[in-house]
């Protein structure tokens, strides 16, 4: 169990971005599988581009890894070229989604209104949101990042009912610390976390705060998971780089191993 408060079970979440072929996809699973196979204590999570959850359907329903996607449009169908809809995703037996990652706020200009429309839509479809907030470098010296990364999450969770809230997952990703090699030090990233465990407790109250999931993201490795964890608010990791390749995503996600 991780340090924490035990009923929240660790989730840790492969990020796949824009990687791998269908095929690569495929012999990720064959691979990772069997390495991961009797861990039942550990949620684990892979969001792939949408060319291959297809793929993800036929490899993993039979195993205990569950899979997601990275976007959607939280619109059911309509004239929106180039985007997916939950119900699409809904075929394809998705049961997560990523929302509100940095690259999608900086490079897709998605704002918080737009997050906050599509985390309440993802509960809506019955899909598990995984919620993402973060800072810029220039905003962690300005010693803005706790008030900056509790307006993104709070703005978002506005208009969900307690039961969603519940479930709400939230990866805080300082984004100086995505794809760098620069982890946020452990104990960084338990300070912002359990600043915004509070900042859910003074709004939705403790029941709520208690039951919320944080992950850290921003180069999670091997070398530094077991570190992380063993905070008492962090109850998972959101990886990109090392969630690529089936060994590096199966100590991950056997850090307690
Ligand atoms: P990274 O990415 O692990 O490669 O830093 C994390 C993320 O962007 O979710």
């Amino acid at each position: 169990m991780n340090g924490g408060n035990s009923l929240r079970t660790p989730i840790i979440i492969a990020n796949w971005k824009m990687y791998k072929t269908r095929a690569e996809a495929a012999s990720f699973c064959d691979a990772f599988l069997p390495l991961i196979a009797d861990n039942n204590d550990v949620d684990a999570v892979i969001c792939a581009p949408f060319t291959q959850l297809d793929v993800l359907q036929n490899r993993l329903s039979a195993s205990n890894v569950a899979y997601g996607a990275q976007n959607f449009y939280p619109v059911a169908e309509g004239a929106f070229t180039g985007e997916v809809s939950l119900p699409m995703l809904q075929e394809l037996g998705v049961q997560y989604v990523i929302v509100g990652h940095s690259e999608r706020r900086e490079l897709f200009k998605e704002d918080n209104a737009l997050v906050q429309q599509k985390v309440k839509a993802a509960y809506t479809a019955g899909i598990q949101p995984i919620l993402c907030v973060g800072e810029r470098l220039d905003q962690r010296e300005a010693g803005e990042t706790i008030a900056h990364c509790a307006g993104q999450m709070l703005s978002a969770m506005e208009g969900l009912s307690e039961a969603e809230l519940l479930t709400l997952i939230v990866a805080y990703e300082p984004i100086w610390a995505i794809g760098t090699g620069k982890t946020a030090t452990a104990a960084d990233a338990q300070e912002v976390i359990s600043a915004l465990r509070s900042a859910v407790a003074e709004k939705y109250g403790n029941t709520v705060a208690d039951a919320v999931r944080f992950q850290y993201g921003g180069s999670v490795k091997p070398e530094n998971i077991a570190e992380l964890m063993a905070q008492p608010d962090i109850d998972g990791a959101l990886v990109g780089g090392a969630s690529l390749k089936p060994d590096s995503f199966a100590q991950l996600v056997n850090y307690q191993k």
